[in-house]
């Protein structure tokens, strides 16, 4: 141990972190022990480096945007939905595809204190957002009488208490060894000082990295593996907040294997210059998304000649892969983004503080930044109506309310 802690104390005085020991002493020997181990995983170097990002913006202006082509499901031709129908029907039926939820994130804007995914919203049917989802795949189940993979990303956070929802609730009745979860990465907050903060029980403060982690985390739990094994070619990745998403779309599967395509994503018409989607575009050249977080406001209000906006093509959060294309760049370090957040911690003198304001860096990889390593993607832009009804906010846009109307309307429920 005394060999560790030096080794430790070492790592952290190089990189101006001694502060993480401040409380080494008060701690039982086996927390000590897990402490030392915890900051030996972690990478300084990138922390640092990844610090000084947070010293500039994200500049676009050196990058050429511009629209990317669409595909508007409103406009294909009764052939085209016939051919394509045709196609992805026989895919699903031939069980190869598979669905991944990211459920990783933390459901703090919700104010819902469990996984997002365990939330009501208030239906009649008072069904879990869990719940709602795992419909898809059921009756996709009925339907072409296939038991379709669902993968479920969680994080540390948030592992334990989202399988033991699905233990309580028995799977919502999907088979169960059809469900499997895994976990993806985290990385320190640290406060606008560069330095990593703690928690109250004395652990680093750790995030969820971003869904951008989400392949590395798929090959490092066996899960392109089990994929491969199982035949699975093709791969619909969603985000968990999505109650209208639809895992199993036969057009859409059949539309990106006729074309060929290694990625599809559906997109809906960005609704107003503000709204808080990733917009879908050419980045020099290349297919990408630009978040809503790092768009100047001149390019978020940006219109075409025709009065629509120049990026109008929002981000749903509806992804699709051949699962080739997973293999090559699931060993692909993707860049971080960098969020400014509310984070409490423990400070050098051990009060808890709890800030008003935000305090805290955190970094996260965004799945989409994948898009740069293809040449090009499929855009399929759906109906918002028929396909996005998202809960992300407590009251207001994209609330469990909001949600609720849109769900209703969908299914003429009342
Ligand atoms: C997201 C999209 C945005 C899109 C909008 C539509 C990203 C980065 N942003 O914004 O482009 O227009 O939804 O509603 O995709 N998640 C994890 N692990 C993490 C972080 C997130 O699993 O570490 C999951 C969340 O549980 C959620 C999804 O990814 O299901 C989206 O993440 P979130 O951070 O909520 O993105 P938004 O800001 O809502």
């Amino acid at each position: 141990m005394e060999e560790k802690l030096l080794m430790v104390k070492e790592k952290l005085a190089k990189y101006g972190q001694e502060h993480l020991l401040n409380f080494y002493n008060e701690l039982s020997e086996d927390k000590k022990s897990e402490l030392l181990d915890e900051i030996l995983t972690i990478d300084f170097k990138q922390l640092e480096d990844l610090y000084e990002t947070t010293k500039t913006k994200p500049d676009f202006t050196e990058s050429k945007i511009e629209p990317i082509a669409h595909v508007t499901k409103a406009e294909l031709s009764n052939e085209e939905i016939e051919k394509y129908t045709k196609i992805g029907e026989e895919i699903v039926k031939q069980g190869k595809l598979a669905v991944v939820t990211m459920a990783g994130g933390q459901g703090t804007r919700l104010g819902h204190s469990g996984p997002k995914g365990t939330y009501d919203i208030g239906l009649s049917s008072h069904k879990s957002i869990f719940e709602l989802l795992c419909d898809n795949v059921k009756e996709a189940k009925e339907k072409y009488g296939v038991v379709i993979p669902w993968y479920i990303m969680t994080s540390n956070e948030n592992n334990e208490d989202t399988v033991k929802f699905f233990e309580e609730n028995n799977y919502f009745n999907y088979p169960k060894s059809a469900i499997k979860f895994f976990k993806q990465g985290t990385l320190p907050m640290i406060d606008t000082n560069g330095k990593v903060l703690m928690n109250e029980d004395n652990t680093i403060k750790q995030a969820a990295d971003g869904h951008g982690g989400v392949f590395e985390a798929m090959r490092k739990n066996g899960i392109i593996y089990d994929m491969k094994e199982k035949g699975i070619e093709y791969i619909f990745i969603s985000g968990v907040d999505n109650i209208l998403a639809k895992f199993v779309d036969p057009v859409f599967i059949g539309m990106q294997a006729d074309l060929g395509k290694m990625t599809a994503s559906k997109s809906v018409v960005k609704a107003y210059a503000e709204e808080k989607v990733g917009v879908f575009c050419k980045r020099d050249g290349k297919p990408g998304v630009i978040e809503y977080s790092e768009i100047s406001e001149e390019l978020a209000k940006a219109k075409d000649e025709k009065g629509d906006f120049l990026l109008g093509d929002a981000n749903i959060v509806n992804h699709q892969f051949h699962i080739s294309l997973l293999e090559k760049i699931s060993t692909e370090k993707l860049p971080y983004h960098i969020a400014f957040k509310k984070a409490s911690y423990k400070d050098a003198n051990g009060n808890i503080i709890e800030p008003e304001a935000p305090n805290a860096y955190k970094f996260e990889a965004f799945l989409f930044d994948i898009f740069s390593y293809v040449p090009d993607m499929l855009v399929y832009r759906v109906k918002r109506e028929e396909e996005f009804a998202p809960v992300k906010n407590a009251e207001g846009v994209d609330s469990p309310e909001t949600a609720r109307n849109l769900y209703n309307n969908y299914h003429h429920l009342s």
